[in-house]
């Protein structure tokens, strides 16, 4: 997927992919565009059909559904596949909520990982379905009340009225919006969703929050308000960034949850 590039560079591009892959294979050639403050995106078929319809791509043995055209995020966040590996290696036992679950890739890896139950929410039914889909593909039972099609304040605001305990929470949202310009401002995008999930921790347990700052001081300094602001959170972990994943942007930082401290007020 590339960005607002002239013509020429567009026509190099796709000529030198053209050269690159082997013949039998489909081209999609997929645009970020950014115009007058916002974001759109173009998708033109340069080779073969297989990249109209969906189809599944493996990673670390476990399957998901990838689907090219329809929207500008194709099903699969790749900068998420060590997230995923770690999962896969970490989640064994663990009672797992997924906050802005999106197609449920985390909780795939979860549950294979062997997490007791992982609960999804996400305000997409589509991404919902999908994520249904990737339980199929991976041969996971379904459970209609692990995906929950519900804005994430207000799942919260019922789990924490029911007492709901967890041993993990993630919370990955899509970037703080473009009017957040400070870091303060960042901040308290996450501020509001990590505050309401503090009661919904047990003691000792974890809470992972992505980061999505292009610049490494504007991320630390996030960082560093969390753990000022809330006093119950210490960083324990930083999950590595997958192998051969040239843009590291996103950060998935590993809390641990001790209670008994102010910052639950
Ligand atoms: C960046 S994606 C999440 C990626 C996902 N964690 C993954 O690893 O694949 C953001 C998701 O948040 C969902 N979303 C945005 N605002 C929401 C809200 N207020 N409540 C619930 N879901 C929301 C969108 O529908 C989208 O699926």
């Amino acid at each position: 997927m590339q960005s607002n590039r002239s013509v020429s560079e567009q026509t190099d591009l796709i000529e030198y992919i053209l050269k690159q892959i082997p013949s039998s294979l489909s081209v999609l050639y997929k645009q970020k565009l950014y115009e007058k403050g916002q974001f759109s995106f173009k998708s033109t078929l340069i080779k073969g059909d297989q990249a109209l319809k969906p189809f599944a791509i493996k990673e670390n043995n476990l399957v998901y559904e990838v689907q090219l055209m329809n929207k500008l995020d194709v099903g699969v966040y790749l900068d998420a596949a060590s997230f995923r590996k770690w999962l896969l290696q970490d989640a064994h036992k663990l009672r797992v909520l997924n906050l802005f679950s999106y197609t449920c890739t985390l909780a795939v890896a979860a549950m294979k990982g062997g997490a007791q139950d992982v609960i999804n929410v996400d305000s997409s039914r589509s991404a919902l379905e999908i994520g249904k889909n990737n339980f199929r593909l991976n041969n996971l039972p379904i459970n209609p009340r692990s995906f929950s099609k519900i804005r994430v304040h207000d799942f919260l605001k019922f789990a924490i009225k029911k007492k709901d305990l967890y041993d993990l929470i993630i919370i990955d949202p899509s970037p703080p919006p473009s009017s957040c310009k400070s870091t303060i401002e960042k901040f308290q995008y996450y501020q509001k969703i990590i505050i309401k999930c503090l009661p919904l921790l047990k003691p000792k347990s974890k809470l992972i929050v992505s980061s999505h700052q292009s610049i490494p001081e504007d991320d630390k300094n996030l960082h560093s308000l969390v753990l000022k602001e809330f006093p119950a959170l210490s960083v324990i972990d930083q999950i590595p960034y997958p192998e051969n994943y040239s843009a590291k942007t996103t950060k998935y930082y590993i809390y641990t949850y001790i209670p008994g401290t102010i910052s639950e007020a």
